[in-house]
């Protein structure tokens, strides 16, 4: 039988917290007997860990003077209870008495709990699937200064074969290996960058051009190919931020993917980032001169797994994901501009403080 409601009277003389009266619903909870009316908690077979913390409880309600919250966990049982506690008084004993009221809210805490996993093992998903999305991206953007390298090295093989060396050539070839190995590795740093982070990423004070930075190292030489230019604007900006900096790399990834798609088949294949600073708020604003949104589709862009995209090209989730992860960071994601041919998304954020 599942009982959900109880109630009852405790003492709490020096030697421990007593239990004067339950109702039966609270006999049956506690897996007591009125028998266990007047005997001490210790004498119950509670765990010393739980009557440590319930003492405590009930002393924080005497001190706040008020009626008082809390919940527990029974490891062995996996219930949750919460539990409203208030202060009576002193009682005839001449100990000080409390009431309580006992729920068990263990369904809504395993529906909250389904609900986490749930969003951490979509956030997952999306985040493999932009990754994804990338993977083919930058095996090109990695194969392309390769090709170069290998070229300018046979090049090096060959002239120092000849007879006659010239070694400002050899120098040449060499700054050239040199420079296209900078860029494998830039992209490379920004990939270690925006997968670092698991669900258990902590949050951490960052300056927002950095991740911004990072993030489009990733995406930049993807997007040069298609002939898709990214300017950026306010790197000078010496904001910070508290926050999971691989998610907000994710936002922002996610933002830049959407403005891709948008520019494509548009003439005007131009992106531009922008990071500005209002007084105590910081903003990062991806604007792009694709097709635009329309007022039908404008309604709906935030819902999970509402894509216009063709089937396999969208799974809808990004933006509901940015969204999610905009909320968990208190800050603010919004369609700022939905001018014809002109989109503009703002993910504004609180600044941190420079200590
Ligand atoms: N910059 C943009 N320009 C035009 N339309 C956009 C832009 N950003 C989002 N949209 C519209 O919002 C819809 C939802 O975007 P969202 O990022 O949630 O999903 P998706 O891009 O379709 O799929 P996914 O990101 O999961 O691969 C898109 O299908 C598109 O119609
Ligand atoms: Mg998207």
């Amino acid at each position: 039988m599942s009982i959900s409601f109880s109630m009852g009277i405790v003492e709490l003389p020096p030697e421990g917290l007593r239990l004067i009266y339950t109702n039966p619903a609270g006999l049956i909870q506690m897996e007591l007997t009125q028998e266990a009316f007047g005997k001490l908690f210790r004498e119950l077979n509670y765990t010393d860990q739980f009557i440590t913390q319930w003492e405590n409880n009930y002393r924080a309600t005497k001190v706040a003077g008020k009626t008082m919250h809390f919940e527990d966990h029974t490891y062995e049982t996996d219930q949750y209870f919460a539990t409203e506690a208030s202060y009576l008084g002193v009682g005839e004993s001449g100990h000080d008495r409390y009431c309580f009221i006992v729920k068990d809210i263990t369904e809504r805490k395993k529906t909250e709990e389904n609900r986490i996993k749930e969003t951490l093992a979509i956030s997952q998903m999306s985040k493999m699937s932009s990754l994804g999305e990338m993977a083919a991206g930058i095996t090109h953007e990695i194969y392309n200064p390769l090709c170069i390298i290998r070229g300018f090295a046979d090049l090096l093989k060959k002239r120092l074969s000849a007879p006659d060396v010239n070694p400002t050539a050899l120098i040449l070839f060499a700054e050239e290996i040199k420079a296209n190995c900078n860029r494998i590795t830039s992209i490379t740093e920004g990939l270690c960058y925006i997968s670092g982070g698991g669900p258990m990423e902590s949050t951490a004070k960052v300056h927002v051009r950095t991740i911004v930075e990072q993030t489009i190292k990733v995406c930049r030489e993807r997007f040069a190919k298609s002939d898709i230019s990214i300017t950026l604007n306010g790197l000078d900006s010496e904001a910070l931020i508290d926050c999971k900096q691989t998610q907000i790399s994710q936002v922002i990834l996610n933002l830049l993917n959407n403005a891709y798609d948008a520019v494509l088949e548009s003439g005007n294949k131009f992106i531009s980032v922008t990071i500005i600073e209002e007084e105590t708020e910081v903003a990062i604003k991806v604007l792009d001169f694709g097709h635009g949104i329309s007022e039908r589709v404008k309604e709906k862009i935030f819902d999970p797994f509402f894509t216009t995209k063709p089937v396999g090209k969208g799974s809808g989730l990004g933006l509901s994901i940015c969204k999610g992860i905009a909320d968990n960071h208190n800050a603010k994601l919004f369609l700022s501009q939905n001018a014809p041919g002109r989109t503009e998304f703002t993910f504004a954020f609180k600044q941190a403080s420079t200590s």
